[in-house]
C-alpha cells in the first residue's frame, strides 16, 4: 500500500502518518523530517535546505526528488510506505508517478487532510516536537502528560524554526501556489480521498482508517 498525505502546513499530515505507520506497519517517510535531520547533523544537504526552509520556501526539486527516490528503494519499503510532505509540486508528483510506472506500480491513495487557513496559525504556534523520537504535540490540543517533556522518551520538546507566524504565512501561500494543484492531479487518477482535518485527532484517524480498510 503506497499512500501520499496531502494537506496544508500544519494540517496534521505528520500526526496522522505516524498513527497510520503504527497501525499498518508501514514506514512513515517525511521529507521535512529528512531535511531537519540533515540540518541537525550539519550535512551539505542540510546546509542547502536550511535557507529555503527558514524562509518558508520549498527546497528545490533537484535536491528533493533524488533523496525521496533513494529512500523508497530501501528494504523496509517493499510492502509500501506513507509519504508525508512529498510530492509537493506537480513535477515531483510526475517523477514519482513515472518512476513507479516503470515497475507497474502506482500510488494507491492520496489522503487529503483538509484544514482551512484560519485554523493553521493556531496549530503551528502551539506545535512542539521531540527532537529525539519525532513525536508531535500541541500545547493546547494534544498536550504531553508532563509540560514540555516527550511522553515516549522523556526528552525536552522543542519548537520548529519555521513555525514563526511570518514564516507560516509564507508556507501557506507556497502551499496554495505549488502544492494544492496536487489535489486535482490525484483526483484525476481516481485515488484522492479527503478527510475533515478540523476534527479531533482520533476522529480524523478513524476516517482515514475506514478509507484504508
Ligand atoms: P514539512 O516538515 O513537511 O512541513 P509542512 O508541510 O509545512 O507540514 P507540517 O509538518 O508543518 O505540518 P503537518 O501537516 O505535518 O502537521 P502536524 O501533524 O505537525 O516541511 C517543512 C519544510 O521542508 C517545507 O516548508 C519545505 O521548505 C521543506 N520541504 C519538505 N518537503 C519538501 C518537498 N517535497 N519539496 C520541497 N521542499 C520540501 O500538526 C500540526 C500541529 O497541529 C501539531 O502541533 C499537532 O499536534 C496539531 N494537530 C494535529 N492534528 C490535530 C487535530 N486533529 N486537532 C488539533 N490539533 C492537531
Ligand atoms: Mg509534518
Amino acid at each position: 500500500m503506497k499512500i501520499v498525505m496531502l494537506g496544508a502546513p500544519g494540517a496534521g499530515k505528520g500526526t496522522q502518518a505516524q498513527m497510520m505507520a503504527a497501525k499498518f506497519g508501514l514506514p512513515h517517510i517525511s521529507t521535512g523530517d529528512i531535511f531537519r535531520e540533515n540540518i541537525k547533523n550539519g550535512t551539505e544537504l542540510g546546509k542547502k535546505a536550511k535557507s529555503f526552509m527558514d524562509a518558508g520556501q520549498l527546497v528545490p526539486d533537484e535536491l528533493t526528488v533524488e533523496i525521496l527516490l533513494d529512500r523508497v528503494k530501501k528494504d523496509d519499503c517493499a510492502k509500501g510506505y506513507i509519504l508525508d510532505g512529498f510530492p509537493r509540486t506537480i513535477p515531483q508528483a510526475q517523477v514519482l508517478t513515472d518512476t513507479l510506472a516503470k515497475t507497474g506500480e502506482q500510488i494507491d491513495y492520496a489522503i487529503n487532510v483538509d484544514v482551512p487557513d484560519e485554523n493553521i496559525v493556531a496549530r503551528m504556534s502551539g506545535r512542539r516536537s521531540c527532537p529525539k523520537c519525532g513525536a508531535s504535540y500541541h500545547i493546547t490540543f494534544i498536550p504531553p502528560k508532563k509540560e514540555g517533556i516527550c511522553d515516549n522518551c522523556g526528552t525536552a520538546l522543542v519548537q520548529r524554526d519555521d513555525d514563526k507566524p511570518e514564516t507560516v504565512q509564507n508556507r501557506l501561500s507556497v502551499y496554495h501556489d505549488q502544492t494544492q494543484p496536487l489535489i486535482d492531479f490525484y483526483k484525476e487518477k481516481g485515488v484522492l480521498r479527503t478527510v475533515d482535518g478540523t476534527k479531533e485527532m482520533q476522529e480524523v484517524f478513524d476516517a482515514i482508517s475506514a478509507i484504508l480498510a
